[in-house]
């Protein structure tokens, strides 16, 4: 099931292949108007019978001479949509409008200063300076632009920047307007959005709570539907609204396994116990979890166990609690479009996503499925979800099975907590908590010399490991101030018994993975 319903304005960004197409569509969200993602091949009547108030073309590795180059039917352009090209298509624009577009002799990439020319008040630069930088990143260029069309800037060297035909509500822009480095994008594409193509801005997250109550009440109608709650904020918020929905007939899971951070299966119990009343189930198995993984060192082999020991738990609990038919689940867009799903692929059943068997015959419901994740925590604060939730940083599925090197022994995993409960008050004292995108403490299998008061300890060593990222594929350690670090150094020694001595890992991912297992 999904939850926007056709009333909203729709942007649809179509796929030429580029790196930031997903950023695309949350920046166009971020202005409060509905935004998809579609293949460039999607034909022009499929596109129009959307009735989208603005086409963007992405950009992509291609050339526009290249055999094979991914193009749109030029129809397109004939449509009477407000369309945006960006990079790739951009040049598109102009190689199926009668421009021309010639091979850069070299890439150029990395930041550049514009002149904008556009004389307009209402236009596409409408409240940009009249010399911003942006983010520049393309070989071919477009040289001449299509009959009709104006230049709008240039680049400090020459290159055609922008062009805009707007009695056609047509503009192409060479630069990327999506990324952080293009300081202006925001008002670019508000530009276009609102001046050039009429939006209004129809899309809140508070709208989104309303929408998605009702649709679950739709599809679930007077079965019951069962939602398995991780502490994590993308379940939270499937089973806050699910139970918003039907009431007692969701019935919401917590599974606590005891490889969760310290405090947090009593935050979680706390809160939802609250917030979900009776249909609120927790269920206690660390020791049975502990049992499972006794003895195993091969870190797979702890992920694999762990995973499969969560299933078992849960479908012995499930059967206690009589018949479901539903099964809620906290897939965002990212998962979607990853998957090669499309944002109409609505209901899918027998569908056994985290390894849930497929006899347990459970339909899925995906209310989140067309959504980011800054998008889900913003749900979350309009749900009323304490912010300790909303903001949660990601944890992994094993927890500290993953975090505890080797073998997790009940006092490797008691030390691995106390010091990462430590790591976290202090990022968060010193305010680096939102700046910092995860922070942990992980405890490696080996001991170490140290002296405390006047005596030899043989203790482990406990790493911090903080690191920045957009997208947790690539990151960079967090320049944590020294004094911070110092701080969570001398309070792990003191505080936590068996530590001897505090170590900051320093490397970025790739080569190192963020988790130290
Ligand atoms: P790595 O360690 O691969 O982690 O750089 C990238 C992100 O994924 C999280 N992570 C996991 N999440 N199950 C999960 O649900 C796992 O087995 C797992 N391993 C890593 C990690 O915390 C980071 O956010």
């Amino acid at each position: 099931m999904t939850a926007v319903p056709s009333r909203h304005e729709l942007a649809v960004v179509l796929d030429f292949g580029a790196q930031y197409v997903q950023l695309i569509v949350r920046k166009v969200r971020e202005q409060n108007v509905y935004c998809e993602i579609r293949p460039c091949t999607l034909p022009v009547a499929e596109l129009v019978a959307l009735r989208p108030k603005a086409v963007i073309l992405s950009g992509g590795p291609a050339s526009v001479y290249g055999e094979g180059a991914p193009s749109v039917d030029p129809a397109l352009f004939h449509a009477g949509l407000p369309t945006l090209g960006i990079c790739y298509g951009h040049q598109l624009m102009a190689h199926l409008l009668g421009g021309t577009v010639e091979p850069g002799r070299t890439r150029e990439f990395g930041l550049a200063r514009l002149r904008v020319e556009e004389d307009s008040t209402d236009g596409l630069f409408t409240g940009v300076e009249r010399e911003p930088t942006c983010w520049m990143s393309h070989g071919d260029h477009v040289t001449a632009p299509p009959t009709g069309f104006r230049r709008l800037a240039v680049s400090s060297d020459g290159i055609l920047a922008a062009m805009g035909d707007p009695e056609r509500h047509l503009y192409g822009v060479q630069f990327h307007p999506e990324v952080t480095h293009t300081p202006f994008g925001p008002t670019l594409l508000r530009n276009f959005l609102y001046r050039a193509a009429g939006c209004r801005g129809d899309w809140r997250s508070a709208d989104f709570v309303e929408e998605a109550v009702a649709a679950i009440r739709e599809t679930v109608g007077d079965g019951r539907i069962l939602c398995a709650m991780s502490g994590g904020v993308d379940s939270a918020v499937v089973a806050t609204l699910a139970r918003r929905a039907v009431g007692d007939r969701a019935v919401c899971m917590f599974i606590d396994t005891g490889l969760m951070r310290l405090g947090e299966p009593e935050q979680v119990k706390a809160t939802f116990g609250q917030l979900l009343g009776d249909s609120f189930v927790a269920v206690k198995a660390s020791d049975h979890f502990l049992g499972k993984l006794a003895g195993l060192t091969d870190p797979e082999r702890k992920r694999k166990v762990v995973g499969e020991t969560f299933i078992r738990v849960f479908e012995a609990e499930c059967e206690k609690l009589g018949e479901f038919q539903f099964i809620a689940h906290g897939t965002l867009y990212p998962d979607v479009i990853e998957s090669g799903g499309g944002a109409t692929a609505r209901i899918k059943s027998h569908h056994n996503v985290e390894g849930l068997p497929d006899d347990m015959r459970l339909i899925n419901v995906e209310p989140l499925r067309l959504l980011f994740k800054d998008e889900v925590r913003q749900v979350a604060l309009a749900l009323g979800l304490p912010e300790a939730i909303a903001y949660r940083q990601p944890f992994p599925g094993p927890g500290f099975a993953v975090r505890v090197n080797g073998e997790v022994t009940p006092e490797k995993l008691d030390i691995a907590k106390r010091a990462d409960a430590i790591v976290r008050e202090e990022i968060e004292a010193a305010g680096l908590d939102r700046e910092v995108s995860q922070y942990l403490a992980a405890l490696p299998d080996v001991r170490t010399v140290g002296v405390l008061g006047d005596d030899r300890v043989h203790g482990y060593p406990v790493v911090v490991r903080a690191v920045v990222t957009h997208d947790f594929m690539t990151a960079d350690w967090a320049r944590i101030p020294h004094d911070t670090l110092a701080r969570i150094a001398t309070r792990i020694v003191n505080e936590v018994r068996g530590v001897s001595r505090v170590l900051y890992d320093v490397t970025t991912k790739p080569p190192a993975t963020i988790e130290w297992e």
